[in-house]
């Protein structure tokens, strides 16, 4: 029988944990033939309550479900992790500046960092789903020297996936009959859903849309504020979609993208399209066993580049910030 591959999830008694644990054990991550160990970290109050999604877990009687262990300690719980999950974060509360938040997340990522540096498996990929997701992928990757860079990445594939959504309902057409969309930049408000490379059964889908106010003032506000539009409506963040997307993001950059298309992700940037060396932005990436490169040549416009830039500005600030608080060299 083959080794289990070690799935690390922090957050694990969360929102998000709740759906993505039960995938993860189901075969969704890794392909119904590879058994999974489960290695959850919690806050210590939290524990008990994960205690009980184990309880659950193994009433699923998952046939790829090899073992759980749950815990309070990075260093224990990332110990030999093939991937890890970086779900939970510091919720924003009322009255918390900016600043607070950037400080209470740079606390848990840059000891999670050192942990997966000290005790993660050589072949680590670390995918971050908690907010502020790219800074916290940045903290989390520069307090982890010994791991290359390019094994940090924070989710757009929410953003991707919502995006998707909308251009589908747009030109009737499945999500099926879409190719090439491109979330930008931030996992935030300034992030840019650009679809003047993308494809609607093989034709171009600024074209086929052919509709510049429903792009400015429709589709791109709509994908930007879809959090706070399912927050309004659900009374509670988004969690099932936003732990599809960490499985179809972690999924496809170890199992590889589909032919003739490309994903959002967001990576440590070379200095391409203009954003600045180093930020973890999101761009249009290609995967392949584990490995991602972001697609080159792409013609950006006028349009497209002022929306590119202010996101790379505002990720920029993010990192001067966590900067300034010694949270990254
Ligand atoms: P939640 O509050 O239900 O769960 C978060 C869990 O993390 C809690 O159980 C908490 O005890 C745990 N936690 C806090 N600090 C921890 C630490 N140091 N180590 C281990 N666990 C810790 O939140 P939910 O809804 O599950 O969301 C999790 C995060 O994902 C939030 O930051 C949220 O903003 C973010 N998110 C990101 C999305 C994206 O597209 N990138 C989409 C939706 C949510």
């Amino acid at each position: 029988s083959t080794t289990p591959v070690k799935v690390a999830v922090t957050g694990a008694a969360g929102q998000i944990g709740y759906s993505l644990l039960f995938r993860i054990a189901s075969g969704a991550l890794l392909g119904p033939d590879t058994p999974v160990e489960l290695r959850l970290l919690e806050i210590t109050p939290a524990l008990k309550a994960l205690e009980g999604v184990v309880m659950e877990l193994d009433d699923c009687a998952f046939p790829t479900l090899a073992k759980v262990e749950i815990g309070d300690d990075p260093n224990t719980i990332f110990d030999g992790a093939n991937v890890a999950l970086l779900v939970g974060a510091r919720p924003r509360t009322k009255g918390m500046e900016r600043g607070d938040l950037l400080e209470a997340n740079g606390a848990i990522f840059t000891g999670q960092g050192k942990a997966l540096n000290d005790h993660a498996a050589d072949d680590i990929r670390v995918t971050v789903t908690g907010n502020p997701a790219n800074t916290n992928a940045l903290i989390a990757k520069s307090n982890a020297p010994d791991i290359p860079a390019e094994r940090f990445s924070a989710l757009t594939r929410l953003d991707h996936n919502r995006a998707l959504a909308q251009l589908a309902k747009k030109t009737g057409t499945s999500v099926n009959d879409l190719k090439k969309l491109t979330i930008w930049g931030n996992h935030s408000a300034t992030q840019y859903p650009d679809i003047f490379h993308a494809e609607v059964a093989g034709k171009n889908a600024a074209e086929v849309v052919n509709d510049q106010t429903w792009l400015e003032n429709d589709f791109i506000p709509t994908v930007q504020k879809r959090g706070a539009a399912i927050i309004e409506a659900r009374g509670a963040s988004s969690a099932a979609s936003a732990a599809a997307a960490t499985i179809d993001h972690t999924r496809d950059w170890l199992r590889g993208s589909a032919d003739g298309d490309w994903l959002s992700m967001a990576v440590v940037s070379d200095g391409s399209y203009g954003v600045p060396e180093g930020l973890i932005s999101s761009f249009p990436v290609i995967t392949k066993d584990g490995n991602w490169e972001i697609v080159q040549g792409l013609e950006i416009n006028d349009f497209s580049r002022g929306r590119i830039d202010a996101s790379a500005a505002e990720l920029a600030e993010e990192r001067d910030a966590v900067q300034q608080l010694g949270l990254i060299g």
